[in-house]
């Protein structure tokens, strides 16, 4: 059983998912080692955690005061200081195999043979950055969803070579800190979410682009529509549902029609004419100096359903 008040972890990379990760791991009552290359990303990190945490105590999200959530969350000066007795590195550098081959390399040689070595990665295999390394059975991706501290899948998937003991390891911390780990039993490009969005996001787009309905609308079938549902439950448990005798009934009833469209979906639709249309389409309802006020919107949406989820019965 892991002892959250006396574990410790290195987060690595100050930026958008590393302020994330710190929020989740300290709020849990673990003690974080914060590390960036670049020393006004790391100067002005605890600020912009102490903004976001109070953000979140306004919804009644935190069970503690702000400070002592913040007192747990140490910028470190070097990669190696980061690194000294913890028990998971959690990786969150820019998206190239270039930079984690480098950056695994030296946490390899600085952690102790037993840290996880946690990758957020959105699309990269663990194997792609961890091939050559010594400590290579203690590294995975755990890719977290944007932000994780209101959003809790966390996508655990480890390379052929990662060991079973540093799996459950894994997948028991995540619990513990109250993520919702899942495990990606076999390697593949982008994981689960990114492919079941991209599926989406693919009919979206080809629907835009024959002409059927406006982007804004578009957005609605999913906020007005199947988001509502999807916020609670899977498409599995939906389609459980919503026939009278189960999936089975409901395959029987749907199946063949689903199979029919789906011959009729393009493989690729992300051309630059169809983007700069959207794009067109949603300056004209959002200008672009207004993204950044809109996504504190979004997060504020994000921390009242996160609050009625609390409390609903599981
Ligand atoms: N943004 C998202 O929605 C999202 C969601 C899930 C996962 N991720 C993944 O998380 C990772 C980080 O993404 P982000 O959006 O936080 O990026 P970001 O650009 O906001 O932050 C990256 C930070 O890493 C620092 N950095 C770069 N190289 C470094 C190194 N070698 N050592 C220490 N620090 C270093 C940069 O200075 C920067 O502050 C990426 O792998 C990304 O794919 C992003």
């Amino acid at each position: 059983m892991i002892n959250l008040s006396t574990a410790k972890v290195a987060v690595i990379g100050s930026g958008l998912i590393g302020r994330a990760w710190a929020i989740v791991f300290a709020r849990a009552g673990v003690e974080v080692n914060i590390f960036d290359q670049n020393n006004e990303a790391l100067s002005e990190c605890l600020f912009l955690i102490k903004a976001l945490l109070e953000d979140k105590l306004k919804y009644g999200l935190l069970q503690e005061e702000v400070s002592q959530i913040l007192a747990r969350i140490h910028p470190v000066q070097t990669l190696e200081e980061a690194c000294q007795g913890v028990s998971l590195v959690q990786e969150n550098i820019k998206e190239t195999v270039e930079a984690k081959l480098a950056l695994f390399s030296d946490l390899d040689r600085l952690c102790s043979s037993t840290t996880i070595l946690a990758s957020s990665t959105s699309w990269l295999p663990t194997s792609l950055f961890t091939e050559k390394l010594r400590g290579r059975a203690r590294c995975l991706v755990a890719h977290p969803t944007n932000p994780p501290y209101l959003i809790p899948l966390v996508e655990v998937s480890p390379a052929p070579w990662t060991s079973t003991e540093t799996i459950e390891r894994a997948m028991e911390f995540y619990a513990a800190i109250k993520q919702e780990p899942v495990l990606v039993k076999k390697e593949i490009h982008g994981f689960l979410l990114n492919r079941v969005q991209g599926a989406v996001l693919n009919e979206m787009l080809n629907l835009y682009e024959e002409g059927y309905a406006s982007s804004a609308d578009l957005d609605k079938v999913m906020k007005y529509g199947l988001g509502l549902r999807w916020s609670f439950m899977g498409p599995f448990e939906t389609i459980d549902l919503n026939a009278p005798a189960g999936v089975t009934d409901y395959a029987a009833r749907y199946g063949q029609t689903y199979a029919d469209v789906s011959k009729t979906q393009k493989d690729n639709p992300w051309s630059a004419t169809v983007i700069k249309k959207i794009e067109d389409e949603r300056r004209q309802i959002l200008d672009s100096e207004q993204i950044s006020e809109r996504s504190r919107w979004r997060d504020n949406r994000l921390m009242a359903l996160k609050k009625h989820q609390d409390e609903q019965p599981k």
